[in-house]
């Protein structure tokens, strides 16, 4: 055979340097973990998971390059002060952050959600309304924190579970427009585009629609941010489904992305492969200094080694799109082996696959937590964690939508994983009729946000 007529397929793009033993435990064992964890899936001991599906946030592995960094321990660099911007560290991130989004200035936060509470701090005024499609409950409470109202201006199919239509996380520039002509352009603070659409399904915005929102609002001059928390998974999506794009690689349609926003917020934990950071990307050189001093008082700067370890992460995932194409795979997977068999979300997302709990559990009521009930199962039969994860929109608990999200982290799992977490839920599914509701377990000593506490 000639060299030239053989292909490879490098279906994985790396190997395993590290393990972590799992525990394998007997049902029993698990009924006594959740009577233990008060039936609440999200207080179960991390020793007592099999595979934790509850958040794809902080949890993929190190890569060797970041764990060279760790190892070393040659990272003792001033990230937190007035003048981080003068740090090694600070200055190995920068270049990777101009490299890939292109924004001229670029503030290090510990979270997302201290990029965005800096960022809505500087740019939300009082009395305003901002126009978001479904955001993050954290976005939406900074904005909120801020004396601002927000509107959403997410397309309805966002709230259609079953449609296959590829780009659910679409803005509706006629519902934008509306919102301007009523509240007037000078009382709208910004409008707030997230990608990948956690709230609903991990579902793309589309470039021709990024460029409509762009276009109306430069037309009225304001502001557009884009929460790009899982911008790497939007563009891969953005590649397989919009015309125009297949040939393109990732980090151009990333640019093109960017170029389209006046301002990103940002969580590094989601498709930056670290667990803490976050970045505000801006060109906005005057509303930088005020975001870069705010970041300081709240004393949210990420260290030196964070910065190090999300500088490796950066340069780790644009070394080669097969990681991309990988981790977006492993979801695809996921998706293919319940699809047909488990009523879920259309069509898979980027980060996640999301159940419909009114297919899965119709028998049970929203008052016998559904979400709740099934994790505990699934966890029973399985080791398996699934969580309630973040609130839903409000949008959506009024249309009476009921999902559960299956996040998987990056680079930690192997096919094996997703095969045992597939069969625990088409397990679960054939005998959906024994998964019992719960009932909240009311005590006053303990505040409303603490995990809840459940009773069989
Ligand atoms: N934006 C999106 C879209 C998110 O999903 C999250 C966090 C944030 C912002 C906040 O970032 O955690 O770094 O402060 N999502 C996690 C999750 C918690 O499980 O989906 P953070």
């Amino acid at each position: 055979m000639e060299a030239s007529s053989r292909s490879a397929t490098f279906s994985v793009p790396y190997e395993i340097a590290a393990v972590r033993p799992l525990r394998q435990t007997t049902v029993s064992e698990r009924y006594d973990a959740l009577q233990a964890a008060h039936f609440n899936t999200e207080l179960i001991p991390q020793d007592l998971i099999y595979v934790d599906l509850s958040t794809d946030s902080g949890v993929s592995s190190l890569s060797t390059n970041q764990l060279a960094l760790v190892a070393a321990a040659n990272y003792a660099e001033p990230g937190m002060g007035l003048a981080a911007e003068g740090s090694r560290s600070f200055a190995r991130l920068l270049e990777q952050a101009k490299r890939i989004f292109g924004f001229p200035y670029v503030v290090c936060t510990t979270q997302g959600r201290a990029a965005e509470r800096i960022w809505a701090k500087v740019n939300i005024r009082k009395g305003s309304v901002v126009a978001g499609n479904m955001l993050f409950p954290s976005t939406r409470s900074h904005i909120e924190m801020n004396g601002a109202t927000l509107i959403d201006i997410v397309r309805d199919d966002a709230h259609n579970l079953t449609s296959l239509e590829p780009f659910k996380g679409n803005v509706d520039c006629d519902r934008l427009a509306a919102v301007i002509a009523e509240h007037g352009p000078g009382n709208v603070s910004c409008i707030y585009v997230e990608l990948a659409l956690n709230a609903c399904g991990g579902h793309p915005v589309s470039l021709a629609n990024l460029k409509k929102v762009h276009a109306v609002a430069a037309a009225h001059k304001i502001p557009l941010f884009l929460d790009a928390s899982r911008i790497i998974e939007n563009s891969y999506l953005i590649k397989q489904r919009e015309a125009g794009y297949q040939d393109r690689a990732i980090l151009e349609i990333i640019q093109a992305t960017c170029a389209l926003a006046d301002a990103c917020t940002m969580s590094a934990l989601k498709d930056f492969l670290v667990s803490s950071g976050g970045f505000i990307l801006t060109r906005d050189e005057a509303a930088y200094r005020k975001a870069a001093m705010q970041c300081f008082l709240d004393g949210a700067q990420l260290p030196g080694n964070g910065m190090d370890l999300l500088a490796a992460a950066l340069k780790d995932i644009f070394a080669a799109e097969s990681y991309i194409a990988h981790r977006v795979g492993q979801i695809d997977y996921l998706w293919g082996r319940l699809n047909g068999n488990v009523p879920l979300v259309n069509p898979a997302g980027g980060h996640a696959v999301f159940i419909d709990l009114n297919a899965f559990v119709p028998h049970l009521a929203p008052e016998q937590f559904p979400a709740e009930s099934l994790a505990t199962f699934i966890y029973q039969i399985s080791g398996v964690r699934v969580s309630k994860g973040p609130p839903m929109a409000a949008s959506q608990a009024a249309k009476g939508i009921n999902i559960l999200r299956l996040a998987v982290p990056a680079r930690r799992y192997r096919r094996g994983h997703l095969e045992d977490v597939a069969e625990a839920f088409l397990s679960a599914y054939c005998h959906r009729n024994e998964i019992r509701g719960l009932k909240r377990i009311e005590d006053p000593a303990r505040s409303k946000y603490e995990p809840a506490h459940f009773t069989v």
